[in-house]
């Protein structure tokens, strides 16, 4: 499968929460977004604007004692944090599949905690630090799949 692999510089959480917005207004059905960063770098911020988009107004925040939120949106979004996971086989335990192959789109936080579990389509985004403290570099490797596609269209036009 071929990506795409395209930056966007976010300069307030305000900018990536729009971003994000705009992804989840483009998201479609068995979307999976896999966020990777550190601590602080804005993956809760970005999945708040997913949510929006999708037309949920809940104000997400990182799932800290379940391993993962249902919000329902124009789909159901399934939003995991997998920070303190152990092995994918606790994230097979709450049935991780079904939210993957279900009917919905799924935001996984600290996906890089585990890995060969999720579908070689999904769209991974990473989030870093940058000099400037309210700045955030977003890369987005994006399968050349619809979805994919779109948000290239969106990176160029943002
Ligand atoms: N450009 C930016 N994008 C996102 N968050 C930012 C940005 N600049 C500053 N911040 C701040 O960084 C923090 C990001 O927190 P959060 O989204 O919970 O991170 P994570 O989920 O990656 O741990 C928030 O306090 C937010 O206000
Ligand atoms: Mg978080």
């Amino acid at each position: 499968m071929t990506h795409t692999n395209v930056e966007f510089m976010s300069r307030s959480p305000e900018a990536t929460q729009t971003f994000g917005k705009h992804m989840g207004q483009m998201a479609k059905v068995n979307d999976v977004f896999l966020l990777t960063g550190p601590l602080g770098a804005g993956k809760t911020c970005l999945t708040q604007g997913i949510v929006w988009g999708l037309g949920c107004q809940e104000y997400a925040r990182s799932p800290t004692f379940m391993l993962a939120t249902i919000y329902q949106g124009r789909l159901p979004i399934y939003h995991l944090d997998l920070f303190r996971i152990e092995s994918s086989l606790e994230l097979l335990d709450i049935g991780v599949e079904e939210y993957l192959e279900g009917e919905g789109v799924c935001i996984i936080e600290w996906a890089d905690r585990t890995n060969d579990i999720f579908p070689v389509d999904s769209i991974k985004i990473n989030l870093e630090y940058t000099r400037n403290r309210s700045h955030r570099k977003i890369t987005i490797i994006a399968p050349d799949t619809s979805s994919g596609n779109l948000l290239h269209d969106l990176v160029a036009g943002f």
